[in-house]
């Protein structure tokens, strides 16, 4: 994939941007990067607290060429990349069904992929935010975040530069084995190899309507996470159903 980068020092939202560029015709690989976001957006409506230098804050062009069916697994794949880009820089992450990136537990990543119709087809982009730092955390989120400079314990300011460009060389390295003739089942198989969420782990699961509780059981083929519920019955959890996922 050929890689262009647009930078703000502010914006809205790199997603926003993202998602404009894409209705504009940008080619796969288009980056956005800000060092701040006015309005950054996180699943299920919430916000994403996005001060300057804080975090990494990322969003990046697809167009995919898989499978409708195989779509949700987009973003199974982000977390596999995002995953081994942090692994690089030396922290020990997991993925938590769909795309948290947790170290000890807490949250140092959220994605969020969101497609667009385009002129040129359909477009998903990928928006990706990686906590640099932990001093602007609000107190109800500083419990449950962690950032790279926090799991390294570094005196020194932890850059944003070499973190996206660890970042951009895994979604490269991802996207291209998705794109393989076996590249959907080669990602559920290194999805799984890299999240204790994969199987065994107990979990309660809302779905809006439902609550579920049960043990995870592996991934479907389109990435929807089997869970074993009490009494023996797997449930079926579309990404697109979740609201919140957390260990039972
Ligand atoms: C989540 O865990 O809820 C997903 C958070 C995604 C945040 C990133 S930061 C870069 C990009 N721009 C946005 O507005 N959101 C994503």
């Amino acid at each position: 994939m050929n890689f262009t980068i647009l930078r703000f020092d502010t914006i809205d939202s790199t997603n926003t941007e993202a998602l404009k560029q894409a209705r504009q015709g940008a080619d796969e690989g288009l980056c956005v990067v800000a060092r701040q976001q006015t309005a950054g957006r996180g699943r299920h409506g919430r916000v994403w607290i996005s001060p300057a230098d804080a975090g990494l804050y990322f969003s990046v062009v697809l167009r995919p060429e898989i499978e409708p069916r195989y779509l949700p697994l987009v973003t199974l794949t982000s977390g596999v990349a995002v995953h081994d880009a942090l692994a690089a820089l030396g922290l020990a992450p997991d993925i938590k069904w769909v795309n948290d990136i947790l170290v000890d537990e807490k949250k140092i990543c959220g994605i969020l992929a969101e497609s667009t119709d385009t002129p040129r087809g359909l477009a998903v982009v990928v928006g990706i935010g990686i906590n640099l730092r932990s001093t602007n955390f609000p107190p109800d989120v500083a419990a449950r975040a962690t950032s790279i400079e926090e799991c390294l314990g570094s005196n020194a300011p932890v850059e944003a530069r070499p973190v996206e460009a660890a970042l951009i060389r895994e979604i490269d390295r991802w996207y291209s084995i998705l794109s393989d003739d076996d590249g959907p089942a080669a990602v559920l198989r290194a999805w799984t190899e890299r999240s204790s969420y994969a199987a065994g782990k107990a979990v309660t699961v809302d779905t809006g309507g439902e609550r579920i509780t049960g043990v995870t059981q592996g991934l479907e083929p389109n990435g929807a996470l089997r869970v074993e519920a009490a009494g023996g019955d797997i449930r079926v959890i579309q990404a697109g159903d979740v609201e919140m996922l957390r260990t039972a």
